[in-house]
This record gives structure tokens, C-alpha cells and sequence, in this order.
């Protein structure tokens, strides 16, 4: 056996490990454009109960129109990183609006969200410097902290007692930096933060706070503008991170949110920004176009939570055990692998497109099926989700 043999040979025994602990990530295949109901290969047409697509602007045809347009004007790509020629008007604009938007100086946008994460703290913190993490934070934040030489502390998922103490010990010793990061909404438990008690406490101890709101924004706060403008706490968010890829369209971009120095800093230290191509022009223009409906959706907003509500209400009705609150992520607790993933299929056999979590991309013995409620999801829809639920469960005989 070569090295290589023996290599593959490995790779093999991970991915037959992976599938009998009931933990495979099946990719189901969409022929139609993301919506309320999608077409599924084989499947045919199903509720879809799983997108990011918080107030259906995936397929809106403003969208659709504004990235059409400006790629027959400004081409398909830009084939270059944004300071050796990546940098069209449109970029510019985008982030003028994101900033306007998010109610901060200014913005910068990368490739994504899990890029924007990955950049924003190595350049921003060094060796002296304390970042405090809420130890449920996306994988992506874990990653970028990782990634900077700040010394490391984490909280137990909104713990503020424990934050708290760990505040006072870094204050005990250091007159450094210090950083609370946190996720504004936990996805995989439809938890929204308490960023009121997080800046109490960062103004107590001198700190600074970022905030995560790829499923706030567009979502929670007038006019959409996310979780911290929902709290009143905008004006006292340092850093804001979000994405393009959910609520504002569900193209592709992440976004970084903060007074101009920061910001000014990033673009010239950030390495997935220095060392990256720049986002396509069609993609911008659409979410320059998606700014625009979601500021105006109000009434897809108040349709998604009506839906959210009228989900969980029936849900725990017939008896299922639900995560998170105030929030269109509503999770379905199942806490067994295989039982998550049976009930999934059972789903898709009744014509519901959900997906089963579990571990890594959740804690071991946490598995469940995420559901998220959209504005493309009708009334109607939601009684068929909920039966469905309950014919699933009957069928994968599930004593819930
Ligand atoms: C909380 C959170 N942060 C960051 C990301 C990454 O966003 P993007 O898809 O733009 O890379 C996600 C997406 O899964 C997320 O849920």
C-alpha cells in the first residue's frame, strides 16, 4: 500500500464512520428557484420549511431585475481583489447603503459572512487584548478569534453572571482591549441575545462588543435593521457583522459594520479581503435592490412572524418540545442522530423540506430538525407543516 492508499483508506473509514452514526449531511437537489415550496430532484414539489429566506426575497423579481441589469452592464465578474482593480461604483454604493442601513459610519463587504468573521478580529486585536465568546457562537467567530492573538475567554451561552466574572477578572490584571463577540440570534436554537445586559455590562468594564446578526438582520427591528436596533442598542454595538446570504436576498456577501477607522483598517489589513476576489456586480446590485424591499417589508416581516407564532403554537400542542423564542428559527428537538434523520425522510415523503441537525454542527445528544418559517409561507402552509410533523413522528414511531 502507498502512502497515498493508505490515505484514502483513511478517508474512506471516516466517511463509513460518519454514515453509521446516522450524522451524513444528505445534499437534496432544488430545480426550482428558493421559494415557499421548491421543486425537489425526484421529489417533486414540498414545503420548504429550511431556507434563510426569512422574508422571501430569493426569487423577487426586483432582485432578479437589478442583478440581470447590472451584469449586462458591468459583466459577469471581477476578476480581481478590491484594491488592485476589484472596486466598481456598485461596491461603493453597497456599502454606503449597508452602513445607512445598519445605522453605522461605514461598512465593508466580503465574499461572506464566514470570511467577514474570519477578518475582522486579527487585524483589530493583538497580543494584549482579551475577546470574550459566548461559547455558542457561530463556527465562523470561533474560527476568526481563533485566527487573531488576543488571549481567549469563553461564557456559557448566555451566562451574563459568568460573563460578568470573567470581565472582573481580565479587569482584575489588564487595561488592554477587551471585546465581548456574540451571536445576536443563535441559529441552530432560535435564541435572540440579551445585547441590552452585554453592553450594560461592556460600559461596566470598559469593553467593547461585537455582535453576529446574519439572522437578525432584515428580520428583527424597524424596518428591519436588526437585532440591536430591535433592542435599542445599535448606537452601542462597536463592530456588526452580517450577511448577505439570508434575509437580504440569500445571494452572497458578508458585511462589516463599524465606525470608519475600523472599517478603514479592515480594508487595508484584512486578509480574506486583501487575498480575495471581489463580489460579482450582479450579486450587488441585488442586494442594493434587497436593501430597498426589506426596509419597505413590513408586511412580509409581520407575515413571517405571524407564521412563526402560529407554528410554534400548534407545534407545542401536539406535543413537540421546541427551542429558541421570538424568532422565525424554530427548532425541533429530537436529541437522537438517527431518529433526526428518519424523521426528515418521513418529512419529504409528506412533502416537507426540513433538514436534520446534529453533530459537529451541534452539541453531541442535541440533534433536531431546524425548522425556519419564511413570508413566502401562507397559513395554509403551516397547518400542513404541523400535520405533517405529527404523521412523521406517528410513522418513524416516535413517542415524543
Ligand atoms: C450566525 C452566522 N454567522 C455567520 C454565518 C456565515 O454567513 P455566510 O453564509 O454569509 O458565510 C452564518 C451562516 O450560516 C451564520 O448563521
Amino acid at each position: 500500500m502507498t502512502g497515498r492508499d493508505r490515505f484514502l483508506a483513511d478517508v474512506d473509514g471516516e466517511l463509513a464512520a460518519i454514515r453509521t452514526s446516522g450524522r451524513w449531511k444528505p445534499e437534496r437537489v432544488l430545480t426550482s428557484a428558493q421559494d415557499g415550496r421548491v421543486h425537489v430532484e425526484s421529489v417533486g414539489e414540498v414545503l420548504n420549511l429550511c431556507a434563510n429566506n426569512y422574508l422571501g426575497l430569493a426569487d423577487h423579481p426586483a432582485l432578479t431585475a437589478a442583478a440581470t441589469r447590472t451584469m449586462n452592464t458591468d459583466g459577469y465578474g471581477m476578476a480581481s481583489v478590491r484594491f488592485i482593480c476589484g472596486t466598481n461604483a456598485h461596491h461603493r454604493e453597497l456599502e454606503a447603503d449597508l452602513a445607512a442601513f445598519l445605522g453605522t459610519e461605514d461598512a465593508i463587504t466580503f465574499a461572506a459572512c464566514f470570511d467577514a468573521n474570519g477578518a475582522v478580529f486579527e487585524p483589530l486585536f493583538g497580543p494584549d487584548d482579551h475577546i470574550v465568546s459566548d461559547q455558542l457562537n457561530h463556527a465562523s467567530i470561533i474560527d476568526g478569534i481563533r485566527l487573531c492573538r488576543a488571549n481567549r475567554h469563553r461564557f456559557r451561552s448566555g451566562d451574563l453572571d459568568e460573563l460578568e466574572r470573567t470581565l472582573q477578572e481580565i479587569r482584575a490584571t489588564s487595561s488592554a482591549h477587551v471585546l465581548i463577540a456574540t451571536d445576536a440570534v443563535f441559529s441552530m436554537d432560535g435564541v435572540v441575545a440579551d445585547l441590552v445586559g452585554i453592553c450594560d455590562l461592556a460600559d461596566r468594564f470598559d469593553a467593547l462588543v461585537m455582535v453576529d446578526d446574519c439572522h437578525g438582520t432584515g428580520v428583527l427591528g424597524p424596518a428591519g435593521a436588526g437585532t440591536p436596533a430591535h433592542q435599542g442598542v445599535a448606537h452601542r454595538i462597536d463592530i456588526l457583522t452580517t450577511t448577505l446570504g439570508k434575509a437580504l436576498g440569500g445571494g452572497m456577501g458578508g458585511v462589516v459594520a463599524a465606525r470608519r477607522p475600523i472599517v478603514e483598517l479592515l480594508r487595508q489589513r484584512a486578509r480574506p479581503y486583501l487575498f480575495s476576489n471581489a463580489l460579482a456586480p450582479g450579486l450587488v446590485a441585488g442586494a442594493r435592490a434587497a436593501l430597498v424591499q426589506t426596509a419597505q417589508g413590513d408586511e412580509r416581516r409581520r407575515r413571517l412572524h405571524r407564521n412563526a407564532e402560529r407554528f410554534r403554537r400548534a407545534m407545542v400542542t401536539k406535543g413537540f418540545e421546541l427551542a429558541g423564542r421570538g424568532h422565525p428559527i424554530v427548532p425541533v428537538m429530537v436529541r437522537d442522530d438517527h431518529l433526526a434523520g428518519a424523521l426528515a425522510d418521513a418529512l419529504l415523503d409528506r412533502g416537507v423540506l426540513v433538514s436534520a441537525f446534529s453533530f459537529p454542527v451541534v452539541p453531541e445528544g442535541t440533534a433536531r430538525i431546524r425548522t425556519q418559517m419564511t413570508a413566502a409561507h401562507t397559513e395554509a402552509d403551516i397547518d400542513v407543516a404541523v400535520d405533517a410533523f405529527v404523521e412523521a413522528a406517528d410513522a418513524v414511531g416516535w413517542a415524543r
